[in-house]
């Protein structure tokens, strides 16, 4: 039996972080076993609005592999591949421009976002209007069944669909037309309580953070500006050291009990915070040691992604040699 093929990617723009974790990250540990799993380091979609830095990028690409083998992506089963160095993926994205409108890539939602975050207007790169089409082609190159994604990317999973059907449509059953998978917890929010968790809203926890990093930003968190003195009810919505807990504390009834005496008033915002900082900082110290454990040896890991990309390519070569014999572009 065929098994179903389950890709993602990530942005070599800086550390992941725990809403990283909970977005995706997470799923792509607990499936790999079960999918044949390829993740990619987008470093080409990086560039489309880092083009100005390319130091950045190309330094991030070993921090992310060293972030992905920390939360324990096993590189034995899952096909760790550097976009930049399979061509194939940007060659189909040529092909696949010519099935997606200038208007409907101004209606993507995420693009649409991004673009007024970075303040583009009218002066957007084009290769940043076009990156939905780019990833479009990250997914189908791999012939992805599942992408497990943050919520914010379902648009572009949306419009990956899109793009697969009109192929099929046009020039036969050829492309496999992706589903996304959405974490249960949701997005998590940033530290501030902000729209969520960024590295360029600076309000996230990193996966390698150290221990008295993690406790200045546990201790900083946003809770609740009415909950003065200890004696105050407090709230527990939109209090962001309860939403983290939610998502982390494993001991439900403990953390039901707690809600409810904050509620009552009586337990001050030190005591919850102390208990965030013990939990995540228990989730933390294996990831921060395996880190640094492969991080000892950065070139071995190197070697190891790049080997890794090589295998990874011969899927892409596979669907780049079917998408073109579909489209006639075949001549021998
Ligand atoms: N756009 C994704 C992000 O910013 C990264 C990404 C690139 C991706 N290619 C992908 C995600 C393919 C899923 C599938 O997080």
């Amino acid at each position: 039996m065929d098994r179903k093929i389950i890709l993602t990617g990530d942005r070599p723009t800086g550390p992941l972080h725990l809403g990283h974790f909970v977005g995706s990250l997470k799923q792509r540990v607990e499936l790999q076993n079960e999918y044949e799993t390829y993740i990619l380091i987008a470093d080409q979609q990086a560039l489309t609005d880092n083009a100005n830095d390319p130091r950045k990028v190309h330094n991030n690409i070993i921090e992310l592999a060293l972030d992905y083998l920390a939360v324990g992506i096993n590189p034995e089963i899952s096909t760790i591949v550097i976009q930049s160095q399979v061509p194939e993926i940007a060659e189909l994205t040529m092909y696949y421009m010519n099935l997606v409108t200038l208007a409907r890539l101004r209606r993507n939602p995420t693009v649409k976002n991004e673009m007024q975050q970075k303040g583009f207007n009218e002066n957007v790169p084009v290769g940043f209007l076009t990156y939905p089409i780019s990833q479009a082609a990250d997914i189908t190159a791999f012939g992805a069944n599942l992408v497990p994604v943050g919520a914010d990317q379902l648009p572009m999973i949306e419009q990956t669909a899109e793009i697969v059907r009109k192929f099929n449509s046009l020039y036969g059953e050829t492309l496999v037309e992706p589903k996304a998978l959405v974490s249960e917890i949701g997005r998590l929010p940033g530290l501030d309580g902000k729209a969520k968790m960024s590295k360029s809203l600076n309000n996230a926890i990193y996966l390698s953070d150290k221990e008295e990093v993690l406790k200045n930003k546990v201790m900083s968190m946003y809770t609740d500006p009415g909950h003065v003195r200890k004696e105050d009810p407090g709230k527990i919505e939109g209090n962001m050291v309860f939403v983290y807990l939610e998502a982390f504390d494993q001991d439900k009834e403990g953390l039901k009990d707690l809600k409810e005496r904050y509620q009552k008033g009586g337990v001050g915002d030190v005591e919850v915070k102390e208990r965030l900082f013990k939990i995540l900082n228990e989730f933390l110290a294996p990831i921060r040691a395996k880190r640094s454990e492969f991080a000892a040896d950065k070139e071995g890991v190197m070697k190891m992604i790049i080997e890794s990309t090589a295998r990874g390519r011969v899927k892409a070569q596979e669907t780049l040699s079917m998408v073109k014999k579909a489209m006639m572009l075949d001549y021998n």
